[in-house]
Formats: structure tokens, C-alpha cells, sequence
């Protein structure tokens, strides 16, 4: 994949392979799987409790490290100064790397002091354990907060997006701040391909009805898209779509799939999310 975001001194390929869910041996061989299809951005997290199999199949690999975008999460209830730094070494031993590429808090906090969070975040880099950081599932209002406390560059937020979920808003904020937007959940866990409007321009195209999907994220700008499958065809699938081009139109007909109900990851501990635009 050679399709980057650039976002505040970062260079983020726009595709990576997520890996949530993925487990062990299965973990390990399709990250594997998806370095050989040519992946250069492998998107876990403490969380996902598949650190060592990535790190795993990152040492086994050819591609050298330095080539490969790392991102690890520390999860919510981590990010007081100390218990942050912690989860992040912790994290770096898994995954055998002496930093990620991008650490981010996983979601923001309802408990902690906002100032707290940010702090932390920015320290594990002060600290050398991350090139970059971000965060993840923040909506504008909680984006514009963070980069009032953050004395680092934040350089993405992961949120939820896919055909079915507007997501303008906070779009909107991460170009006003030059973040990428990484967005998870890509192909609505499969839902969206098969809608009519989605197979349709697939069938026009020839390609697959998740290429055309997946090509509509990374068609928007300073959008990345991460995602994840544990089929060695489908993860070569997702990542080869650099060799045709979605109209206007066509990006107008898939955006229009957008519905009140589209979020599909709602947990309790969820911040209140931004309306559509
Ligand atoms: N920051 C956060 O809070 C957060 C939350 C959720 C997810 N994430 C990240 O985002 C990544 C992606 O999100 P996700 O895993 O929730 O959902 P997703 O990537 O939208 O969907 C994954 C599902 O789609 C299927 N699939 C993948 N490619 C396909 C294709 N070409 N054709 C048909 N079906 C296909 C997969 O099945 P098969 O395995 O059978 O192919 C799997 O069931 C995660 O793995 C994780 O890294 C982050």
C-alpha cells in the first residue's frame, strides 16, 4: 500500500489491518498474512490481548520494523500519570518493539481528570515510548478539550465510521487540527456490502463490494481505514484498492446509506457522541 495520510509529522499508511478479536496462532499468522499483502500498518491494543502474537509475527517477518506502523491503545481505566506509562511498557514488552509508532487512549475516561489523560498520553511520548500519539473515540467537542491540554502533537483519532454512520463532525475537527481520522469498524463488520447501492457500483467497477467501501473511506481526506479479517483472501481484498477511483457521485450515493441508528459500538462507558451534521 503506498496511499498515506500525513497528519502533524506523521506518515500513516491509509490502510491498515485491525486486529481485534484475533487471537494467538490465528492472530499471528494473518498478521503475517496481511505484512506478505503488502500492510505496512497493523492497528492493536493492550485490550485486544494479542500484543505478543503481533510482536510475534512483526520479529518473524522480512519487512524491517522500521517499515511497519505500530499502533497500540491503553485502555480507559490506565490513563492516571503512572498506571498510563505502565500499560504502555507493559504493552512494548508484548509486542518485544522498544516503542509503537502510535499509542492512543483507547476511549476517554469518564473518571479520570481530563487534564490527567491528556498529560499522561503526552508524557509516554516525552518518555520515548511512542514516535506518535492520538486518541480514540473522542467526539469535536472532546478533541478541541485535548488539544487545549496537549503540549505534543496529536497526530490521529480512531472512531467508529463506516457508509451507515456520520460522521462529518468530527471529520470536520481532525482536519481543523491536521488529525487523521482512523476509522474502525470500516465495513460495518460486513453489514454494509450488502447494500444494493454498494453492490452495484461494485458490479460496475469489478471489484469486490468491500474495495468499493473501503476505497470511499480512504477517499476522504486525511481518512485511514483499518480493516480486519481473519481470511488470507479477504485481507489481501481490503488492501488492493489503489488502482480505481470512486466518482463524486458514486462517493454521494454510498455517504447517502447514513441512518440515526448506524453506531453500531456504544458501551456504557461511551462519552455522548457528536449528532450527525
Ligand atoms: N478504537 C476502538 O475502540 C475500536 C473499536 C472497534 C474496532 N477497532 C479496530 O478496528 C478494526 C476493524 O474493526 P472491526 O474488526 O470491528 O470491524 P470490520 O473491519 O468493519 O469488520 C470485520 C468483519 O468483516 C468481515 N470482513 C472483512 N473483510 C471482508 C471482506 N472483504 N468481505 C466480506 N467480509 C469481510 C470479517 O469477517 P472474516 O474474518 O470472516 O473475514 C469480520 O467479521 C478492529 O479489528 C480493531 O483493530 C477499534
Amino acid at each position: 500500500m503506498t496511499l498515506t495520510v500525513s497528519a502533524n509529522g506523521a506518515e500513516i499508511p491509509a490502510i491498515g489491518f485491525g486486529t481485534w478479536r484475533l487471537r494467538d496462532d490465528v492472530c499471528r499468522h494473518m498478521v503475517e498474512v496481511a505484512l506478505d499483502a503488502g500492510y505496512r500498518h497493523i492497528d492493536t491494543a493492550a485490550a485486544y490481548e494479542n500484543e505478543v502474537a503481533v510482536g510475534d509475527a512483526l520479529k518473524n517477518h522480512v519487512t524491517p520494523r522500521d517499515d511497519i506502523f505500530v499502533t497500540t491503545k491503553v485502555w480507559y481505566d490506565q490513563l492516571r500519570e503512572g498506571d498510563f506509562q505502565r500499560s504502555a511498557e507493559e504493552s512494548l514488552k508484548r509486542l518485544g518493539l522498544d516503542q509503537v509508532d502510535l499509542l492512543l487512549i483507547h476511549w476517554p475516561s469518564p473518571d479520570i481528570p481530563f487534564d490527567e489523560q491528556i498529560r499522561s498520553l503526552c508524557k509516554a511520548k516525552k518518555q520515548g515510548l511512542a514516535r506518535h500519539v492520538g486518541v480514540s473515540n473522542f467526539t469535536a467537542p472532546l478533541l478541541e478539550a485535548a488539544m487545549r491540554h496537549a503540549d505534543e502533537p496529536l497526530v490521529a483519532n480512531q472512531v467508529e465510521h463506516h457508509p451507515y454512520l456520520d460522521q462529518r463532525v468530527v471529520h470536520a475537527a481532525c482536519r481543523k487540527h491536521g488529525l487523521a481520522m482512523t476509522d474502525y469498524a470500516p465495513i460495518a463488520r460486513g453489514s454494509v456490502l450488502e447494500e444494493k447501492v454498494v453492490m452495484e457500483i461494485a458490479e460496475e467497477k469489478d471489484r469486490t463490494p468491500a474495495q468499493v467501501v473501503l476505497r470511499w473511506h480512504v477517499q476522504q481526506e486525511g481518512v485511514i481505514a483499518i480493516p480486519r479479517s481473519s481470511n488470507a483472501e479477504r485481507v489481501r481484498e481490503n488492501i488492493d484498492i489503489e488502482d480505481f477511483a470512486l466518482t463524486p457521485e458514486e462517493m454521494g450515493r454510498i455517504s447517502g446509506l447514513a441512518r440515526p441508528d448506524g453506531r453500531e459500538v456504544d458501551p456504557d462507558w461511551a462519552p455522548q457522541w457528536d449528532e450527525a451534521a
